[in-house]
């Protein structure tokens, strides 16, 4: 223990890893690559077609024709499962992207179409970052009276405070509260705020969940893949657990189970088994240690020259996930803010990858209470809602709802999450796997 108390202090020189671009989301450079081969050869094919009637396909044509529509239906089957949004990016914000270090809203115009046919009393941003959600909304809801942000990090809740407290010049009766806590307390936070929220139950409630930039962009936090720094990776610096603890001190198993759950990182067992070797040379102790371990590990295995990265944004998802306890922490709270809706009120929810997201609809699922599949309407059959907006005053039916999901409890707006626009996703790459989920109470 001592040895490795020792370990945990030595620090290492920093250095600039060259930058990479960011892996292909939704299909590998390998499918890439396969299903250009596939359109090619059926592009020859149909030329020649009428020369050589007769010849038969070969083997190989075959199997590339046959990979090609596997990979098509693949694709297809991911559009189905998602809605994808057809607003026009950038069209809802006065919003102000000053330069590349700032954190850019995803989905922000979806975002503020979830709450614009809500009359906002109040609204709760669990996930402040640099407040482009929470200055959108406020922008938009002029009639809003109380309005409470939370972030677990001190650069975070110090620039997003700086931001809300700019808007109260124009926003001056606007009872502002914000808070550097874990979303978690939700709860006890709004009581601390005002206990009428609990009492009446909050409006609307937005949770943005993952990193923003500033805290990627920031090598000194360890969340990068590409730049070195410390094995730190905590959202919250009051929290004592960092990465490198995991990767030093916690037993193989957890190690391993670690890669395996948060990572769903096939290779979990060399790497799990390199990671505690590593220990008996002095363990590892920056990103970049753990970058070559993972580089060492994945040399001569699929995936190419640059297959590292993947395992390597699969290995940092995993630790980030632990450290900050991000899946526990997301289910429980959930509930939570669930539970401080009033009624008709909309809990809001971007995930940005699978485990989370799968957490979202699993839990949404599970609040509602549907009677064993009964639940799935169309968007005609609802009814309306107090706190909505008279119809002169907003539109009727809400364009961006395309099917729910009815419950006991209530209803969930989103059957298939929303995910960007294609503009969104080419402009900021952060937001290509971000998926919307919507919740509204009875
Ligand atoms: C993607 S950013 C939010 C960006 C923000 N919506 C904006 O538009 O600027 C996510 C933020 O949530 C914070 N966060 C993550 N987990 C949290 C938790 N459990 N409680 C409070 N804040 C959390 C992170 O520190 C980070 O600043
Ligand atoms: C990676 O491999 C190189 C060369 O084989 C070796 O010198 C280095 O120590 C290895 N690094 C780690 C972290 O395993
Ligand atoms: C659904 O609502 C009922 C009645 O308010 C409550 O007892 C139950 O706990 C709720 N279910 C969930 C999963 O929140």
């Amino acid at each position: 223990m001592a040895k490795q108390m020792i370990l945990c202090l030595i620090s290492i020189p920093l250095f600039s890893r060259a930058l990479l671009p960011p892996p292909a989301v939704y299909l590998t450079p390998r499918a890439q690559r396969s299903l250009a081969t596939a359109t090619a050869t059926a592009t020859a094919n149909s030329i020649s077609k009428n020369d050589r009637m007769i010849k038969k396909k070969t083997k190989k044509q075959k199997s590339e024709e046959k990979k090609k529509a596997e990979l098509l239906a693949v694709k297809r089957k991911k559009e189905k499962r998602r809605t994808r949004s057809e607003k026009e990016f950038g069209s809802t914000t006065s919003f102000e992207f000053d330069n590349n270090e700032n954190h850019i809203p995803v989905l922000l115009g979806e975002v503020v179409d979830v709450f614009s046919s809500l009359n906002l009393r109040s609204f709760v941003d669990c996930t402040l970052g640099a407040a482009g959600h929470s200055s959108a909304i406020i922008q938009a809801h002029p009639e809003l009276e109380n309005y409470v942000g939370m972030d677990v990090d001190p650069v975070a809740h110090a620039k997003a405070r700086a931001h809300i407290d700019a808007l109260l010049h124009s926003h001056f009766h606007l009872k502002a509260n914000t808070f550097l806590r874990n979303f978690k307390h939700i709860k006890s936070l709004l009581a601390e705020a005002d206990p009428s929220l609990l009492h009446s139950g909050v409006d609307a409630i937005l949770m943005d969940l993952g990193m923003s930039s500033m805290q990627v962009n920031n090598p000194e936090r360890g969340f990068s893949v590409l730049a070195n720094g410390p094995l730190d990776m905590r959202m919250d610096p009051q929290v004592t657990l960092k990465a490198e603890d995991i990767l030093n001190c916690w037993p193989d198993t957890e190690v391993g189970r670690v890669l395996r759950e948060y990572g769903e990182e096939s290779n979990w067992r060399l790497l799990q088994n390199k990671i505690v070797q590593a220990r008996l040379h002095g363990g590892l102790h920056s990103t970049g240690d753990l970058v070559d371990l993972i580089r060492n590990v994945t040399h001569g295995m699929r995936g190419g020259r640059q297959g590292w990265i993947k395992t390597a944004t699969r290995v940092f998802q995993a630790l980030r996930i632990a450290v900050n306890d991000e899946l526990n922490t997301l289910e429980k709270s959930l509930n939570a803010c669930f539970e401080c809706l009033a009624p008709g009120g909309r809990l809001a929810v971007i995930s940005f990858h699978s485990l989370e997201d799968r957490i979202v609809k699993q839990t949404f699922l599970n609040i509602i209470e549907t009677d064993r599949g009964d639940g799935d309407v169309d968007v005609e059959e609802r009814g309306g809602r107090e706190i909505r907006k008279t119809e002169d005053e907003s539109d009727a039916k809400e364009m961006w709802i395309r099917s729910m999901v009815h419950g006991r409890n209530g209803t969930i707006l989103t059957k298939r999450p929303i995910t960007p626009s294609e503009e969104e996703e080419k402009l900021n790459s952060r937001s290509r796997s971000a998926k919307l989920r919507v919740i509204e109470r009875v």
